[in-house]
Formats: C-alpha cells, sequence, structure tokens
C-alpha cells in the first residue's frame, strides 16, 4: 500500500555530479515498476532516494500524499532486496529470515507463523535449518527475498536482485518474484539493466539515461512505441535494425530511400512526419518484422545479400546485407525453411505496418 511521487526531484552527488535531473515519476499503488537503462543512469540512485539510503538535492518525494524528504530509513515501511543477498552466514535460513523481526521485539510464536509462511511461499520450508554457505545462489536469493517478505512492507524495492544468477535460474525467479507481487499485493519497485527482465515483470518500464527518463509505458507500448532511438535499441534482441535515409516524395507518394533500399511509405501512418527537421530519417525495423525471404512480388522488397545463417534452436537470424555501398550488417528472425539459402541475392518483404520512423538529427521517432 504505496503510493510513491517523485516531483521536480533532483540528486548531486557531494562531487557535484549530477545523478538525477528533475525527475517527475509517479508510483501507483501494488503496481510493477521496473526502471531500466545502462549502467550508471541513475536507477540505484533513484531507488536509494525511495529507501532514504540517499538524501534528496532538491524538490519533493512523497508516500501517500505525505512529503517524506527527511523522514529516516526505518520508518518509511519499505524492504529492499539487493543483488548481493548479505545474509549473516553464522544464522541459518530461519534466524535469517527471522531477524529484522526479532530486532523488533515480535514474540517468537508471531515470528514463527510469518517465517513459516514466508518460507512455504518461497519454496525454502526443507532449507530453514541450513546456513548460507550450504545454499546455492538461488537459494541464497529466495532467503533474502524470505527476509524482506516477513516485514510486510508497504513497498518492495529491488535492485538488480537476479543478475548473480545464472541464466536459467534468472528466468525461473522472475517467474517466483511475479507471483510473488501477485500473492503480496504491494507495490514492487525493481531495478535492472536487463530488457528481458523489465518485458517480462513490469506493469510498467521507466527507461532512463543519464539521470533522465527517456519514457514511460507498459511493457508494449515502450517495445512497439519507442520514443526515440535509444528507447528503441535498448529494448529488443538483437537489436532493432537502423537504417539511416531520406524522405523523398515521387509522383505523389512518400517513399524512405537509402543506399540499395526504397520503402513506400503508404501503408505508414504518415501524420507526424512533418515534423521531422530534415528529410534525414532513420528506418527502424525489428528483427521479426520481415515476413518473407524471396517473395514472388510485393512491392516493399527490399534486395539484400545473405552474409550468414545463426540457428538459435526454435528459428534463427539471418545476416543480411542490403548493398555494397552500406557494409552493415542487418539482422532477422526466420523460420528454420531458409536454413540452406545463403549464397545469391534475396527479396525480403517487411512488415511496412511495422516500420519505425525516426528523426535522424533529434532521434525522436515520427510515427
Ligand atoms: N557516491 C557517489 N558520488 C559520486 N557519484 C556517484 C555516487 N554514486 C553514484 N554516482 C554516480 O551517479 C550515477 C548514477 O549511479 P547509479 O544510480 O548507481 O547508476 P545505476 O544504478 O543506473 O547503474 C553514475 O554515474 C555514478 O557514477
Ligand atoms: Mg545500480
Amino acid at each position: 500500500m504505496a503510493h510513491i511521487q517523485f516531483q521536480q526531484v533532483k540528486k548531486f552527488y557531494p562531487n557535484g555530479f549530477v545523478a538525477i535531473d528533475d525527475l517527475n515519476l509517479e508510483i501507483y499503488d501494488n503496481e510493477f515498476l521496473v526502471l531500466l537503462g545502462p549502467s550508471g543512469c541513475g536507477k540505484s540512485t533513484t531507488l536509494n532516494m525511495i529507501a532514504g539510503l540517499e538524501d534528496i538535492s532538491a524538490g519533493t518525494l512523497s508516500f501517500n500524499g505525505q512529503v517524506i524528504n527527511d523522514v529516516s530509513p526505518d520508518k518509511r515501511d519499505i524492504a529492499m532486496v539487493f543483488q548481493s543477498y548479505a545474509l549473516y552466514p553464522h544464522k541459518t535460513v530461519y534466524e535469517n529470515i527471522a531477524f529484522g523481526l526479532k530486532m523488533r521485539k515480535f514474540s517468537n510464536q508471531e515470528i514463527k507463523v510469518l517465517v513459516d509462511d514466508a518460507a512455504r511461499r518461497l519454496d525454502i520450508t526443507k532449507l530453514l535449518d541450513r546456513r548460507p554457505g550450504q545454499l546455492s545462489g538461488g537459494q541464497r536469493q529466495r532467503v533474502a527475498l524470505g527476509r524482506a517478505m516477513v516485514r510486510r512492507p508497504s513497498a518492495f524495492l529491488m535492485d538488480e536482485p537476479l543478475s548473480n544468477l545464472d541464466a536459467a535460474l534468472r528466468i525461473s525467479m522472475r517467474a517466483e518474484i511475479k507471483q510473488l507481487h501477485q500473492n503480496m499485493q504491494t507495490t514492487f519497485i525493481y531495478v535492472t539493466h536487463d530488457q528481458a527482465e523489465a518485458l517480462t515483470l513490469a506493469d510498467r518500464i521507466v527507461v532512463m539515461k543519464d539521470g533522465q527518463i527517456l519514457q514511460i509505458g507498459t511493457p508494449d507500448e515502450i517495445y512497439e512505441h519507442p520514443k526515440n532511438i535509444f528507447v528503441a535499441s535498448f529494448l529488443g534482441v538483437p537489436q532493432i535494425n537502423l537504417i539511416e535515409g531520406n524522405l523523398m516524395e515521387e509522383g505523389g507518394q512518400l517513399f524512405f530511400q537509402s543506399a540499395g533500399i526504397r520503402v513506400n511509405l503508404a501503408g505508414v501512418n504518415q501524420s507526424n512526419l512533418s515534423k521531422a527537421t530534415s528529410s534525414q530519417v532513420t528506418l527502424g525495423i525489428r528483427a521479426e518484422d520481415v515476413l518473407s525471404v524471396d517473395p514472388s512480388n510485393g512491392a516493399d522488397v527490399f534486395t539484400g545479400k545473405i552474409k550468414s545463417i545463426l540457428p538459435i534452436g526454435s528459428d534463427q537470424f539471418l545476416e543480411i546485407r542490403f548493398s555494397e555501398l552500406d557494409h552493415k550488417s542487418y539482422f532477422f528472425r526466420v523460420g528454420k525453411e531458409y536454413r540452406n539459402v545463403i549464397d545469391g541475392t534475396f527479396n525480403f518483404q517487411m512488415n511496412v505496418n511495422r516500420l519505425h520512423i525516426f528523426d535522424t538529427k533529434t532521434t525522436l521517432s515520427l510515427i
């Protein structure tokens, strides 16, 4: 139960570095909000300000309508889980989870009820007598979650909690954290630099860069309608294909033109294209937005050479060069039926409805 609001918040570190510049963000009660961005963009700083571990240089931070800039961390009713689990090595799992409750003078009986409940939800009941050294990374992370859970906080803060785990475990822990959010009915604020984690977990994603918010939206909004080239590139694996070129008109029709590529933009929403600062635009095509290779006909075909085929089990990526002039490789995801095609020139038909067009100079989306 926490509604958290940043209003014009700034954070300067003592050396004068501006880590957060004019942050305006409303976090709704019970939502799962993910702060996503590259290392150093200010995610942890933002989370630490919510926790009260970093003070706020300017602006206001409020919880449920009350300004809490100067409220100490222990009075904020939040729990935090870090990347390093920081468990007490000499205490058992039970004692680790119980520790905070003991400090707050809960009775042994109350503690047992809460610890047993958390252990059951996290499936670590059998581990309660072990010490952290006898646990795997994933089990330790669950204990750290359990320790935060028993406090029944009104907000749960997590700073890259899964980044020490191996890939398979990360995926199963994502599912568990999502389940935990559903069970707990509490505001979750989760920091990660991993776009897949953000897309999987979030109700809303906040994309940050250099101490600023670039875009806030649901995972679908951010993935389908990135506001600029940075956001478009940060989400999606492999990265969105970006082709620099020009807008041009011919016979009343609008085209995108680049070395070796010409796309009729009739199928594209053109209402914002007039906002372009010049004719220089960047076309964005996601790897999955190729409809077919070597179509028998079709107006919007890109002609190119397949440079390599990169199978990934379920399907494969094609590395494509569109022109001898442009030495850049582009990557598209296709089915396995194209496994043996490699020599020669092919026609690639793109899903024109899903193309992105950015102003090359401002990098802002024009559709
Ligand atoms: N104590 C500090 N003093 C000076 N600069 C800091 C301090 N802590 C963090 N920074 C800087 O603030 C920026 C944001 O840091 P941080 O919030 O930790 O980024 P993130 O969690 O997104 O990787 C970084 O450039 C970092 O170097
Ligand atoms: Mg960080």
